[in-house]
């Protein structure tokens, strides 16, 4: 197994390797694992994934999620991110999928909202459109490394509200259903996830991030504002320009990811599986102490 940086100072391609090479070897997965903890965002190209195939790796790196009510998949392990309607055409730009797409292309880490957070994603590209598309990336864990060391220092010591109907709003009132705010009450974590293997902090914020616990309601939302502006800031990011057969991983510890837009008729279906974060992922530090004094 080859590891071929890709981005400035995290990202980088496995060549070299199978899904199924990393699921069915142990020695195998310890080297992706330990790829997937320096790197953060992982590539490899021409994997041809099926369902089954991405579940099988994906479970070597902890317990699948189940798809939340809501989303295409609900109840199985996989989350169908699409254009494409039921009827097999693509859907118009104010259909509940193309909305979904859009609240995709904000800044965000993956289900920071949900009670417990996820460690990673697997996203294999089934269906690409010729232009844009592209899923972009920024290191946290760099973003915090640039930040002095006082705010790290206030920051490592906050705790952060996330929302799922938070950034849902930020695209039309609404576009959260009652069943998805009922399933999902908003979550408190904190601010900076140190990762247990490396001992480096990552700015753990997202655009489902409202409110710092403790902070006036405006100073908490302009505190979020800068950070999330400063991990996101021109140069530091990798986009990824998918290929079909192309399968891409994060560690949703240490990244925010968005998705870029594509010419609307143009076809495209993306499977997502997401695997659980836990206690071995440094989970237990980022409760609030209240929560972790009552677990
Ligand atoms: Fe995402």
């Amino acid at each position: 197994m080859d590891i071929v940086p890709l981005g400035p100072g995290f990202a980088a391609e496995l060549r070299g390797v199978t899904l199924a090479d990393i699921a069915a070897d142990d020695t195998v997965y310890a080297a992706a694992r330990a790829a997937f903890e320096d790197h953060s965002v992982l590539v490899l190209r021409g994997q041809e994934a099926t369902d089954e195939s991405q579940l099988a790796f994906s479970r070597r790196f902890g317990p699948p999620e189940v798809t939340k009510v809501g989303s295409l998949g609900t109840g199985t392990h996989f989350i169908t991110l699409t254009n494409i309607g039921p009827d097999g055409t693509v859907v118009p730009p104010d259909h509940r999928y193309a909305l979904r797409n859009k609240a995709n292309q904000l800044w965000h880490t993956d289900s920071s909202f949900k009670p417990v957070p996820a460690l990673t994603s697997v996203l294999s590209a089934r269906l690409v459109p010729d232009h844009g598309g592209e899923t972009e990336y920024v290191s946290t864990r760099l973003a915090f490394e640039r930040l002095d060391p006082a705010m790290q220092k206030k920051a490592e010591n906050l705790f952060v509200w996330h929302d799922y109907a938070h950034s849902r709003s930020q695209i039309a009132p609404g576009l959260a259903s009652p069943e998805e705010r009922a399933a999902l009450p908003p979550q408190c974590w904190r601010m900076v996830w140190k990762n247990p293997v490396n001992g480096r902090g990552a700015i753990y914020l997202a655009s489902h991030a409202y409110a710092v616990e403790g902070m006036e309601v405006a100073a908490g939302k302009k505190l979020i504002d800068e950070l999330m502006a400063a991990a996101t800031a021109p140069g530091t990011s990798y986009v990824h320009k998918w290929k079909s057969g192309d399968v891409v991983m994060w560690d949703n510890r240490a990244t925010m990811h968005r998705g870029r837009p594509w010419p609307a008729p143009e076809p495209r279906l993306m499977v997502r599986t997401t695997i659980s974060a836990t206690e071995a992922d440094g989970l237990a530090s980022m409760r609030p102490p209240s929560r972790q004094a009552a677990e």
